[in-house]
């Protein structure tokens, strides 16, 4: 396939999964637009990813993905900015041991998680439509399985843990995902979901406790190389191009498993995200 025309935009490019899969867009010939919060660490990670790919096609874009009036201010300059975009890849992920919120009072696991891709998303879908057939990918996790949707409390106000925090708001990309390949449907623009492995990354890193269990679970967990094959293979593969609704792992789709994967609960959090984003 050539790459060499397509766009392809990636939020938390400058870590882990993120890292790699600009790295292999680039590699594969494509302009990669990198969505970053810190500008000196992005502008290091830009003259990385050119040395060691030889593509100079990458941009960068600064802003706050826990604050939605960035994420806006960044949606708007990517419509200004780019004629089409192929790929949207949602990949920027947190997690916090302690429930903090957002200046616009949202709590930062749930903005940056799961707000903020639904937000630049639906900015974006118009541009996304005019440039079909394109890609909506947003980076999930199998710890989906321990999420928990409660339409009332969707961000933790009662009984916040880091781990229902974080596996509820990947729970969310899934059904974000369900919710958003329904409405695309017949125009040429797929959404899926993904798990990129357990992979050794900064997630979770100077979060106290979390980072001690983090240490022993790095020991299992595989590198950034093999963890961005997923994102990559559905953001380029020929194969991926028309699966849209659909969940993978290792380059496979697979079931996710939850009970609250319902298309109702699909389309409450898409009413409650709306609201809670303005749209
Ligand atoms: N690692 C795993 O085992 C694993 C397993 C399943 C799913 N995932 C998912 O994979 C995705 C990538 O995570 P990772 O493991 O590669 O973690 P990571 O190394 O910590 O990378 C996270 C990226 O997100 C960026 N980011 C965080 N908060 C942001 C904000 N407010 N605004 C803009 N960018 C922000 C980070 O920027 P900075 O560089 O500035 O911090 C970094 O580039 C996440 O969605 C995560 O849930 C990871």
């Amino acid at each position: 396939m050539d790459n060499s025309q397509k766009t392809f935009i990636i939020t938390g490019a400058t870590s882990g999964i993120g890292k790699e899969t600009a790295k292999g867009l680039l590699k594969a010939g494509g302009r990669v637009v990198m969505i970053a919060r810190n500008t000196k660490k992005a502008e290091q990670t830009e003259q990385e990813l050119i040395a060691d790919t030889g593509n100079k096609q990458l941009d960068i874009l600064c802003g706050d993905l826990s604050l939605m009036e960035d994420v806006r201010k960044l949606a708007k300059t990517i419509i200004e900015k780019y004629p089409k975009i192929d790929v949207l890849i949602n990949n920027a992920g947190v997690t916090y041991f302690k429930r903090t919120l957002t200046k616009e009072g949202f709590e930062t696991t749930f903005a940056v998680n799961h707000l903020a891709p639904f937000l630049l998303t639906n900015l974006l879908l118009d541009l996304l439509k005019k440039s079909s057939p394109s890609r909506i990918i947003n980076v999930s996790s199998e710890m989906h399985k321990r999420g928990v949707f409660c339409a009332v409390d969707l961000q933790w106000a009662k009984g916040y843990s880091w781990s229902k925090s974080y596996c509820s708001s990947k729970l969310y990309n899934i059904l974000f995902s369900l919710e958003l390949s329904k409405r695309l449907k017949d125009t040429g623009v797929t959404a899926n979901a993904l798990h990129p492995g357990l992979v050794k990354t900064n997630i979770g890193a100077g979060q106290g406790i979390m980072s001690f269990t983090k240490r022993v679970v790095d020991v299992f967990a595989i590198n950034s190389f093999e963890g961005a094959k997923t994102s990559i293979h559905l953001a380029i593969s020929d194969e991926a191009e028309s699966i849209t609704g659909k969940y993978f792992e290792k380059c496979k789709q697979v079931l996710p498993v939850s009970k609250y994967l319902t298309e109702e609960n699909a389309r409450l959090l898409w009413e409650a995200s709306s609201n809670m984003a303005g749209l």
